[in-house]
């Protein structure tokens, strides 16, 4: 499972790559809010720091401007992974942008089994269902992403399932047991999946039995 990390963050993105566990970044027009910069600036930092697929968002509705915003964007980097909304626009964008600009796509604000299908048709390279916003309506996020799944294994879809707006650790483990294919979570999430009571504790009598050794390592 891959880990990609959800924010423009810079001090976080650098944390995370420099421990090995950054495998791509994904933004969003809210996320490039909060870090205060321009997407251009902001964006091409981020795409110094890390090697894998970094989605930027175009903020244009219909298919002709997103077209345009998504020639800019691709110029910002290699590894810059376009990002559209999943509307018929976006769907449309979506398949030009892989076919004529040979370039990634993830489709954006998926909340449904048959809007990741259109996504997948669309030759979209990642589809994004916002598990913690389906929380948040009372439904299941997590059913979700296990009828994409379903669906994708039926027809060999190679669209990657990622796994977005994820709140929780238990939204990892749940999503790497359906066996989805990245999941994008804020750097804290990410931190959080390591921490265990009994590791702590384990250490802490570890150490405190070592020190009563007298000894020392080299
Ligand atoms: C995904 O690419 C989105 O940027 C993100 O996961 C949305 O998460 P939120 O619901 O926490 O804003």
């Amino acid at each position: 499972m891959k880990f990609f990390v959800d924010t423009a963050d810079i001090k976080d993105i650098k944390e995370l790559n420099d421990l090995g566990l950054l495998d791509g970044v994904t933004t969003n027009p809210s996320l490039i809010l909060k870090s205060g910069g321009k997407i251009a600036d902001v964006t091409k930092q981020i795409c110094d720091i890390v090697k894998g697929p970094v989605s930027a968002e175009v903020v244009a509705t219909e298919y002709k401007d997103m077209m345009a915003e998504a020639k800019i964007l691709a110029k910002i980097a290699d590894n810059i992974c376009i990002k559209v909304p999943l509307t018929l626009d976006g769907l449309r964008a979506c398949r030009t942008i892989r076919t004529e600009m040979n370039r990634l796509v993830n489709v954006t604000l998926c909340f449904s089994a048959n809007q990741a299908l259109l996504a997948a048709k669309a030759g979209a390279s990642f589809i994004s269902p916002f598990v913690g916003r389906v929380d948040d309506t009372g439904a299941n996020g997590m059913e979700l992403i296990e009828e994409i799944r379903h669906i994708y294994d039926n027809y060999d879809f190679d669209t990657e399932i990622l796994v977005a707006s994820v709140r929780t650790v238990n939204h990892v483990k749940q999503a790497a047991l359906i066996g989805a294919d990245v999941v994008t979570a804020p750097a804290a999430t990410l931190k959080a999946l390591v921490k265990h009571p009994l590791t702590d504790k384990g250490l802490e009598q570890f150490l405190a039995d070592w020190a009563k050794t007298g000894q020392k390592i080299g």
